[in-house]
């Protein structure tokens, strides 16, 4: 399936982007990672300095401010990004992949100056609000309502786990205005922060991804015109689903960077670190962990490469975006813990990066859809 699609071959602008990703990672994101990491800290200047480099919208024209390079492209930067920094990540990859993508593909023209513009030339945030207290995974029973009153929606509900919460000026928020039509009778809508009724929640206090903001927010009758609808009336749950598709393949990029990071550190550590008389490299039971990791990181980076070349090359790539999302963040998942028990006790303590890898390994497996509904979109690609 979808074989034309495998052509991997790397041009010298793909070069050039990857190049770019990994000194800024190295350069301006790993210094302060561990305090971010500790502090709870949004990296507002690096967010900043992503924006400047081009890096918060890469797939849109440059007609609308972004970088006009293709799928392939965003992947490789997010992978330098992520084995540096997972939090850069994911507030470059909604920006990019759900926020931006979305626009680009599905708004108005109109819609594409005024807001798209701004988010791709990254001068503001974007953030992307579907999940909800009661629908996660479940994401059709949508219980925030915007109300049709004729020439604007009365938005009412709240958004829960929203990346970006705080730090986002232009909010793509999922409303149901139809219940009677099911997941038929959903908008999404384009609210700006600071439109009267808009609130912002508490901070959540996260197990890993700690320096990305992700809050509820709620509305409270806030007034939306009706030229910030998406396409049609109710396209809302098709534009979410079909925007989360490339979505999955940026999350996807984000484990293989996660995995591939911890790698680089367990094989620098393994040659440094002696045990009975040698470095731990020439125990074979390191050896072999080593051999494992680079091989499943390998075969998930293939898998991230093909769902991306999928995009580019207009192929459908649900099923491919699907399976390189559950494939990596399981390896990234698995190779983490890998990297932690190579590096011993020093592994466990934050110095050495790798126990704040594992940390932020974990949610790949959570967002843009767990490791189970993963599961059960390609089972009904497999089956329909
Ligand atoms: N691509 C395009 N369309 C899709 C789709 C996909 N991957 N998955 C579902 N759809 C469409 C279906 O074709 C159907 O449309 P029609 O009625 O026109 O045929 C419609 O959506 C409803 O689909 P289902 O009948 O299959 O609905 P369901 O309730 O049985 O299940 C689901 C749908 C696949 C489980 C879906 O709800 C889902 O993907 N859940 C996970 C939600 C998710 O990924 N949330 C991520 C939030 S954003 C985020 O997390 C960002 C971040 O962390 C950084
Ligand atoms: P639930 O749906 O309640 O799932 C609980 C468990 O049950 C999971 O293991 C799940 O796989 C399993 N399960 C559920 N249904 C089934 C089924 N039918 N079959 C088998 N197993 C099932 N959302 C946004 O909209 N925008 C964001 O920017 C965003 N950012 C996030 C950032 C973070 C840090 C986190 C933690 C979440 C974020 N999310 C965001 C929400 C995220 O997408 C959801 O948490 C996720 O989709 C899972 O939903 P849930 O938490 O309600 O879990």
């Amino acid at each position: 399936k979808n074989l034309e699609g495998l052509n991997f071959q790397l041009s010298e602008e793909h070069i050039a982007v990857k190049d770019a990703a990994r000194d800024f990672a190295q350069n301006d994101l790993l210094p302060g990672v561990i305090e971010r990491d500790i502090h709870v800290k949004f990296p507002k200047e690096e967010a900043k300095k992503m924006g400047e480099l081009g890096f918060m919208g890469m797939m849109v024209d440059a007609k609308y401010g972004g970088s006009g390079m293709d799928t392939l492209s965003y992947v490789l930067a997010m992978e330098e990004i992520c084995k540096v920094d997972a939090s850069a990540g994911v507030i470059m990859s909604v920006n990019n992949s759900l926020v931006c993508y979305g626009l680009a593909a599905y708004g108005s023209e109109e819609q594409k100056v005024r807001f798209l513009t701004p988010l791709a030339s990254g001068q503001v945030i974007g953030a992307f609000c579907l999940s909800e207290p009661e629908a996660g995974s479940d994401a059709t029973s949508q219980r925030t309502t915007a109300e049709d009153k004729g020439d604007h929606y009365l938005l009412n509900g709240t958004k829960n786990w929203i990346t970006n919460g705080d730090s986002s000026s232009i909010c793509l928020v999922m409303a149901q205005t139809n219940p009677e039509l099911k997941h038929k009778g959903i908008n999404c809508l384009i609210v700006e922060k600071g439109t009267p009724g808009f609130a912002i929640g508490n901070k959540e206090d996260k197990m890993g991804i700690r320096a990305s903001d992700t809050h509820s927010l709620m509305f409270s009758d806030v007034k939306v015109p009706k030229e910030n609808r998406i396409g049609a009336e109710g396209f809302g749950f098709k534009f979410a689903m079909s925007t989360l598709n490339g979505g999955r393949i940026g999350i996807a990029a984000q484990a293989l960077g996660i995995a591939a990071g911890a790698f680089d550190l367990s094989v620098k550590y393994a040659k440094e670190r002696k045990t009975f008389g040698k470095p731990i490299a020439e125990h074979q039971a390191i050896q072999f962990k080593l051999a494992e990791m680079r091989t499943k990181i390998e075969a998930a980076r293939w898998m991230v490469y093909k769902a991306a070349r999928d995009k580019d090359s207009g192929n459908d790539y649900v099923e491919s975006a699907a399976m390189a999302k559950y494939y990596a963040s399981e390896v990234a998942m698995w190779a983490t813990t890998e990297a932690v028990q190579i590096h011993g006790g020093y592994g466990y303590v934050r110095e050495f990066h790798v126990e704040r890898m594992m940390r932020d390994a974990k949610i790949t497996q959570i967002y843009e859809g767990t490791t189970e509904i993963q599961k059960m979109v390609i089972a009904r690609e497999i089956l329909k």
